[in-house]
């Protein structure tokens, strides 16, 4: 696990390079390269990135596959916070990815249990996803995979807590009730499939989750910690969420020494 501490702009175009770098080589194993998206505000900045590298700079998306980590329940297919719609509107409408090569799993199928296993056979079929960009909750959930999940979980239908649905009820107009209690998201051993994880967090709300993830036991309570049992991920933090690291001084030390050839 590699932690990055730096400020928020960089950090989008780090997190950039790697997905540039991807696209640019087709893949990381072979076939056509595989992207994971994730929603929440973080990644946004680095969407935003991507989307002036397509214009300015002529990157193309075209052929690159995406998968997306997870939806609501029950939001109307035009319901504008639907992940699927985010998505759409904040990078694949910007950029060259054809909406046709954008899954996610299907909130509003009638059989949910079935739409997720069709979604684990789907991501699967692409040949896994390359990489996965990542923010996490202020209460450690990655995708929407709260306290409690199974580490070794896939994706299934989850019931939302009331903080995750606080936290989000700011996209929602601060309406709690318009917050779906249900989602389906992609599992835990599912994101640990993916073969580089590129976790952003920024501001100091997310610092407790930040230093439970990189340095505390792993553990269900801490779904995000399941990370440090994967073999290349790259935490990319502010100051702020950095700020409860006990060993920042050394994560910023190793960084600022390293090769510049290494990458991410
Ligand atoms: C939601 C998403 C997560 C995201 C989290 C944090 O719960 N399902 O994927 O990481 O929000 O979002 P933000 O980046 O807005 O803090």
């Amino acid at each position: 696990m590699e932690v990055v501490i730096a400020p928020a702009d960089r950090l989008a175009r780090l997190a950039a390079d790697v997905v540039e770098r991807l696209v640019r080589a087709g893949a990381t194993e072979g076939g056509h390269a595989v992207l994971g998206l994730a929603t929440g505000s973080t990644p946004l900045a680095v969407y935003d990135e991507l989307a002036r590298r397509h214009v300015e700079d002529g990157l193309s998306f075209a052929g690159v596959e995406a998968f997306m980590l997870d939806e609501y329940v029950g939001l109307a297919a035009d319901h504008p916070e639907r992940y699927r719609n985010v998505i759409e509107r904040e990078l694949v409408a910007r950029v060259d990815l054809d909406p046709a090569d954008v899954h996610g799993p299907d909130g509003l199928a009638p059989d949910l249990p079935a739409a997720c296993a069709a979604y684990e056979a789907a991501i699967l079929e692409a040949g896994g996803v390359d990489v996965q960009i990542l923010g996490i909750g202020t209460d450690g959930h990655v995708a929407f995979n709260e306290p409690g999940s199974s580490l070794a979980s896939r994706t299934r239908l989850k019931t939302l807590t009331h903080g995750t649905r606080v936290d989000n009820a700011r996209f929602f107009g601060g309406d709690l009730d318009a917050v779906p209690l249900h989602c389906l998201t992609q599992g835990l051993a599912t994101i640990m499939q993916a073969r580089h994880l590129v976790l952003l967090a920024t501001g100091r709300g997310k610092a407790e989750a930040v230093h439970q993830l990189v340095e505390g036991p792993v553990s269900a309570l801490w779904p995000a910690t399941v990370l440090q049992l994967h073999p290349h991920v790259s935490v990319l933090v502010d100051d702020d969420a950095a700020c409860r690291l006990q060993l920042a001084g050394f994560y910023r030390e190793a960084y600022a020494a390293k090769p510049t050839w290494q990458g991410l």
